[in-house]
């Protein structure tokens, strides 16, 4: 039922842990499963230079948040804020479909840490002009 690869990201999460003075730290639930993923980065120019997660959920919302990470390290945060679940999902090899939605945490906790750092910076990034903080807890729905 879950790939190879989810299975890897859920046995040994890459990036797992929190960070001291993080740039921009992001926090979403999922309120009918009370699953919850925090993202945080370190932003340098413009450049993810270091991501960690620390995700309180189900095996599928850690596989997420793992591949989540090391798809926007050392990317800028104009390519990060792009990263879609589906990509999510496309890079461990497929979720099945009832659990999509816990892909959709990851995209989303990307976002709130991009749009925490934006904040925090003064920064515009493109893609993140409709994004609302209140909206984190709703994305995700089973
Ligand atoms: Fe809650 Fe997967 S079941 S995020």
């Amino acid at each position: 039922m879950y790939t190879e690869i989810v299975m890897d990201h859920f046995r040994n999460p890459r990036n797992a842990g929190s960070m001291e003075n993080a740039d921009g730290i992001g926090q979403v639930g999922n309120p009918k499963c009370g699953d919850i993923m925090k993202i945080y980065l370190k932003i340098k120019d413009d450049i993810i230079e270091d991501v960690k997660f620390e995700t309180f959920g189900c095996g599928s919302a850690i596989a997420s948040s793992s591949i989540a990470t090391e798809l926007i390290k050392g990317k800028s945060i104009h390519e990060a804020v792009e990263i879609s679940n589906k990509a999510v999902v496309e890079a461990l090899g497929g979720l099945p479909p009832v659990k999509v939605h816990c892909s959709v945490l990851a995209e989303q906790a990307v976002k709130s840490a991009l749009y925490d750092y934006a904040q925090k910076t003064n920064k515009v990034i493109k893609g993140l002009e409709n994004y609302k903080p209140e909206d984190d807890e709703i994305h995700c729905q089973h």
